[in-house]
């Protein structure tokens, strides 16, 4: 069966590098889809900004979605702590929910999401 999902160029791999986070949003179909990009242990990982325990975004300052310490996702309405590589909540209002992972894929050193 044929997916309907499509590539999007986010941004090269050393620019995530650099940033350590990154945020990404693109109206697709009518909807605004917004994203998160993290570099985490030499890999790429992405999610969708949405905060489990009400569904606004996480970061209120843009591309900032770390907690002080580089350790965490933290979500800046409530504090709510997520674990980078599996987006699980530790501690805050939502323990125990999850970010929603969003595919994604490095060609050639760019970084692309699927959706
Ligand atoms: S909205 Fe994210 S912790 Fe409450």
């Amino acid at each position: 069966m044929k997916s309907n999902k499509k590539k999007y160029r986010i941004c090269e791999l050393v620019e995530l590098q650099l940033a350590t986070s990154y945020g990404w949003e693109k109206t697709i179909d009518g909807c605004l889809v917004q994203c998160l990009l993290i570099y985490h242990e030499h890999e790429v990982v992405s999610y969708l900004n949405r905060c489990p325990h009400t569904g606004v975004n996480l970061d209120w300052i843009p591309h900032q979605f770390l907690d002080s310490q580089s350790e965490f996702i933290q979500c800046a309405m409530h504090g709510a702590l997520f674990t980078i590589g599996n987006g699980v909540c530790i501690h805050g209002p939502c323990v125990g929910d999850r970010l929603q992972t969003i595919e994604n894929e490095i060609i050639d050193n760019t970084i692309y999401l699927i959706l």
